[in-house]
């Protein structure tokens, strides 16, 4: 099973072109000439700025009012002065780099068919399942607060410096995270008390956190592939760190666009609990990542959310008589059994939570 090792190894042993193991059927590859023709804009898309710097200081309501309109229009912004060190994030980049240049044994030490492995090294989307592959490996780790210290110990040993690198990463991002909880939900419109808060905030500095950091080869023909199929993360938000090479599509007014990468930012997106959380009132939006014959892209996503034995509901504040509940309670493990078992465009489990 040659293909289960991953594309790097594929890649690392001289190709030339696609393997059919790869190649999508004719509607599901990305169409660059579908380039947004009726959006005006010709290129990459620039998305809504979030200066967390301001966030913090006096022009704080100015920013959540950005913060609601992103949210509703994209689903998506990106997040500038976050205060996350150059250092924390040039650290975790290169060892994150390094990772996928080691031999392929290094790396294949880490490899698990168990889905819930808390460190896994895998390829595809889910390779158990998936008839097409996509152009893609990565390395995923369970990052949750309370156990990171115990779970650090079966993290990489190699290459040297990447636990630490990685949980201060891990560390600040979840620190990130938990502010823009706190503006999400100002975001939404309501008025909450300190006592609400904290206890919401308590719940999501025990929450769950999942790093995936992914790798996408360079690509001998990048238009009959993709790095990820369309896809909505599950949790509240996913933070996600990119290079310059670009390769992230969002799903917009009903296109595929390339997001613009910003250096020093993150990428931001809103995910199926805070959907269910709000009511709807945000939406998980569909994206992608499409591969490119000239450059190797590496991206790390964090995944946060609430703790898993929580069940996920919308805020009573957002539901009233002209705002009808629109899903049902979900428990956080039933969420992530329909998303193992099922197709990529995961929107169906929330139609189904309807
Ligand atoms: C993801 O969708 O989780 C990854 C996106 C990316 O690599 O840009
Ligand atoms: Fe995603």
């Amino acid at each position: 099973q040659m293909y289960q090792k991953g594309v790097k190894h594929l890649c690392d042993n001289g190709l030339n072109k696609l393997p059919s193991k790869y190649i999508l059927p004719n509607s599901d590859r990305p169409d660059t000439s579908d380039y947004s023709p009726h959006l005006h804009v010709s290129g990459p898309l620039q998305l809504p700025l979030i200066d967390f710097a301001q966030l913090l200081g006096p022009n704080r309501h100015h920013v959540i009012h950005s913060l609601t309109k992103a949210c509703q229009e994209y689903g998506f912004f990106q997040v500038i002065n976050h205060g996350i060190s150059n250092d924390v994030i040039t650290n975790m980049r290169e060892v994150c780099s390094k990772f996928f240049e080691l031999p392929y044994e290094e790396r294949a030490k880490y490899m698990s068919s168990d889905m819930h492995a808390t460190v896994r090294y895998g390829t595809s989307f889910n390779q158990n399942k998936d008839n097409v592959y996509c152009w893609r490996d990565f390395l995923k780790l369970t990052c949750n607060p309370n156990d990171l210290h115990q779970l650090l110990s079966g993290w990489p040993s190699s290459p040297s410096g990447f636990k630490d690198s990685a949980s201060t990463y891990v560390e600040e991002t979840r620190g990130l995270f938990l502010s823009l909880v706190k503006a999400i939900v100002e975001s939404l419109g309501k008025e909450i008390d300190e006592n609400e808060e904290q206890l919401l905030l308590n719940e999501f500095e025990n929450g769950s956190q999942l790093m995936v950091v992914n790798c996408y080869p360079k690509c001998p023909e990048p238009e009959l592939t993709l790095g990820m199929p369309p896809h909505s993360d599950y949790g509240f938000l996913t933070l996600l760190l990119q290079d310059q090479v670009e390769g992230l599509q969002i799903h917009y007014k009903q296109k595929w666009v390339t997001v613009q990468p910003l250096p020093n930012s993150f990428v931001v997106n809103i995910g199926d609990h805070l959907e269910i959380f709000s009511n709807g009132k945000y939406k998980s939006v569909l994206h992608r990542v499409v591969v490119n014959a000239k450059k190797t892209r590496i991206s790390v996503a964090t995944l946060h959310s609430l703790p898993f034995d929580s069940i996920i509901k919308p805020w009573p504040k957002l539901v009233n008589e002209e705002n009808p509940r629109l899903y049902r309670d979900t428990d956080f493990g039933t969420f992530l059994e329909y998303i193992s078992s099922c197709e990529p465009k995961r929107k169906n489990f929330l139609e189904s939570r309807k």
